[in-house]
């Protein structure tokens, strides 16, 4: 059994901060150890004492002064979009017409995915997430390519092969049949296989006829384990299109809801513009609302409603992600940034115990993982970041006057990015240093 004791300041959630003084909502320790085991987090407390239970021999890396939080979580984002990124566009369809549906055809060819994916998954390891949620483009090739690099990482992640059957090219689309047929693949070849996990993955009403939404319904039903993941409500013409191409649903929730696709599991990309009907359906069902910042300002797609979905006497569950490529950052600190000023554009706040809360546990527990991930709990997985909130000379700058725990993680939620993490680790083992 290979054991290796972190030494560093500690910070890990255990439920969602009603404020800046809500302290039982985290567990912190100034000079905390952290045991890892076989990719596994054996033990946690002062580093003295995880010292002294783990015994003589154990090799100890010191990372002080810097914070050791659980690994961010991005729950909704593009592998395929990765040189989508930062293209102009006045909207979400004309950017999906004039760029990603150009880019994405690429991904027929197992050896574009299989460079790609390297590069997608460097990137997330430099910005500190260590399980994301990604949609594939339709090609098996693509999630072949994806759950093989991060098999070969040994990293948990979400993804599917997207279903979409119309209202595209060619190149880009699949059938009812074959939509269906390849998932199933999919699920066999990968799910389960190292921490990969498949999700059922319909991109839009727009590009799934009703044949194919009644195929998704089929998977969803054959896989009631599997995670959902679609888009809802981001953009008014988008919204608009679903409407004329589902007259009989009541609105956009309702087309989902038609063909049995809302639950716990299923996470809805953007639902900026839902009505209060369709908030009440998202939380009848349990569905997740994933809040997108940087893509939402980017597409000009609107401001997320997020006080105003998860504080509602029927509240929805909410995820936060980056959604690259409409995103423009990998960064959850970054993403959480813009998320801020969302809010503050709505007259809303959001504390920086919250938001780092949202990066770890609660995206965790919108996943329904939180016992695997999004802690530093004993047996969850050992998968971490190392922040320093003294990154760039400006950071060390303003820490010079910083006092408090909140205020140094507003400060790297603020100004820090992919140069903020110094290091990553997947199932304990270091995985940025070995890239720069
Ligand atoms: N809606 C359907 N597909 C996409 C996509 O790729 N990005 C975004 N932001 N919205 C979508
Ligand atoms: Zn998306």
């Amino acid at each position: 059994m290979t054991s290796t004791l972190l030494r560093a300041r500690l910070l890990s959630f255990r439920a969602l901060p009603e404020g800046l003084d809500d302290h039982a909502s985290y567990l912190y320790l100034e000079d905390g150890g952290l045991l890892i085991r076989d990719g596994v987090i054996a033990d946690i407390g002062p580093f003295p004492d995880v010292k002294a239970r783990a015994g003589d021999g154990v090799s100890v890396i010191d990372h002080r002064p810097h914070l050791i939080l659980p690994g961010f979580i991005d729950t909704h984002l593009h592998f395929p979009q990765m040189q989508v990124v930062g293209s102009y566009a006045a909207n979400l369809l004309e950017w999906l017409n004039t760029y990603t549906f150009v880019e994405e055809q690429k991904f027929v060819d197992p050896a574009h995915s299989a460079r790609i994916a390297v590069r997608f998954f460097d990137e997330l390891v430099r910005h500190g997430t260590t399980t994301a949620v990604a949609y594939c483009s339709v090609h098996k090739a693509s999630a072949d390519a994806f759950f093989a690099e991060s098999l070969r990482r040994n990293m948990r992640m979400i993804a599917g092969k997207v279903m979409m059957d119309r209202n595209a090219p060619e190149g880009l689309r699949d059938t009812p049949q074959s939509g269906y047929d390849e998932t199933k693949q999919v699920i066999a070849d990968w799910h389960g296989k190292g921490r990969n996990h498949v999700a059922i993955t319909p991109r839009f009403a727009i590009t799934s006829t009703p044949e194919q939404m009644e195929m998704a319904q089929a998977l969803a039903r054959d896989y009631p384990d599997l995670h959902i993941q679609t888009h809802l409500s981001e953009n008014h013409g988008e919204i608009a299109f679903t409407r004329e191409l589902y007259p009989q649903a009541k609105d956009y929730t309702d087309v989902y809801a038609h063909y049995g696709l809302l639950g716990p599991k299923s996470l809805f990309g953007h639902c900026i513009h839902l009505s209060d009907r369709e908030a009440d359906a998202m939380s009848e069902t349990g569905s997740v609302a994933v809040f997108c910042p940087t893509s939402n300002l980017f597409l000009g797609s609107g401001l997320f409603g997020l006080k105003r979905l998860s504080q509602r006497e029927k509240a929805v569950r909410i995820a936060v992600a980056t959604d690259i490529g409409g995103g423009t950052s990998y960064s959850m600190l970054r993403t959480l940034d813009e998320g801020y000023k969302v809010l503050q554009l709505q007259g809303e706040r959001m504390t920086p115990l919250e938001s780092f809360y949202r990066m770890t546990l609660g995206n965790a527990e919108a996943l329904g993982l939180a016992d695997r991930i999004g802690t530093l709990e004993i047996g969850s997985d050992a998968d971490l970041v190392v922040l320093d909130a003294r990154s760039t000379p400006a950071m060390a700058l303003k820490m010079e006057v910083v006092t408090t725990l909140a205020e140094e993680l507003f400060l790297m939620q603020t100004m820090g990015d992919d140069r903020t993490i110094t290091e990553t680790y997947v199932a304990g083992r270091p995985a940025k240093s070995g890239l720069i």
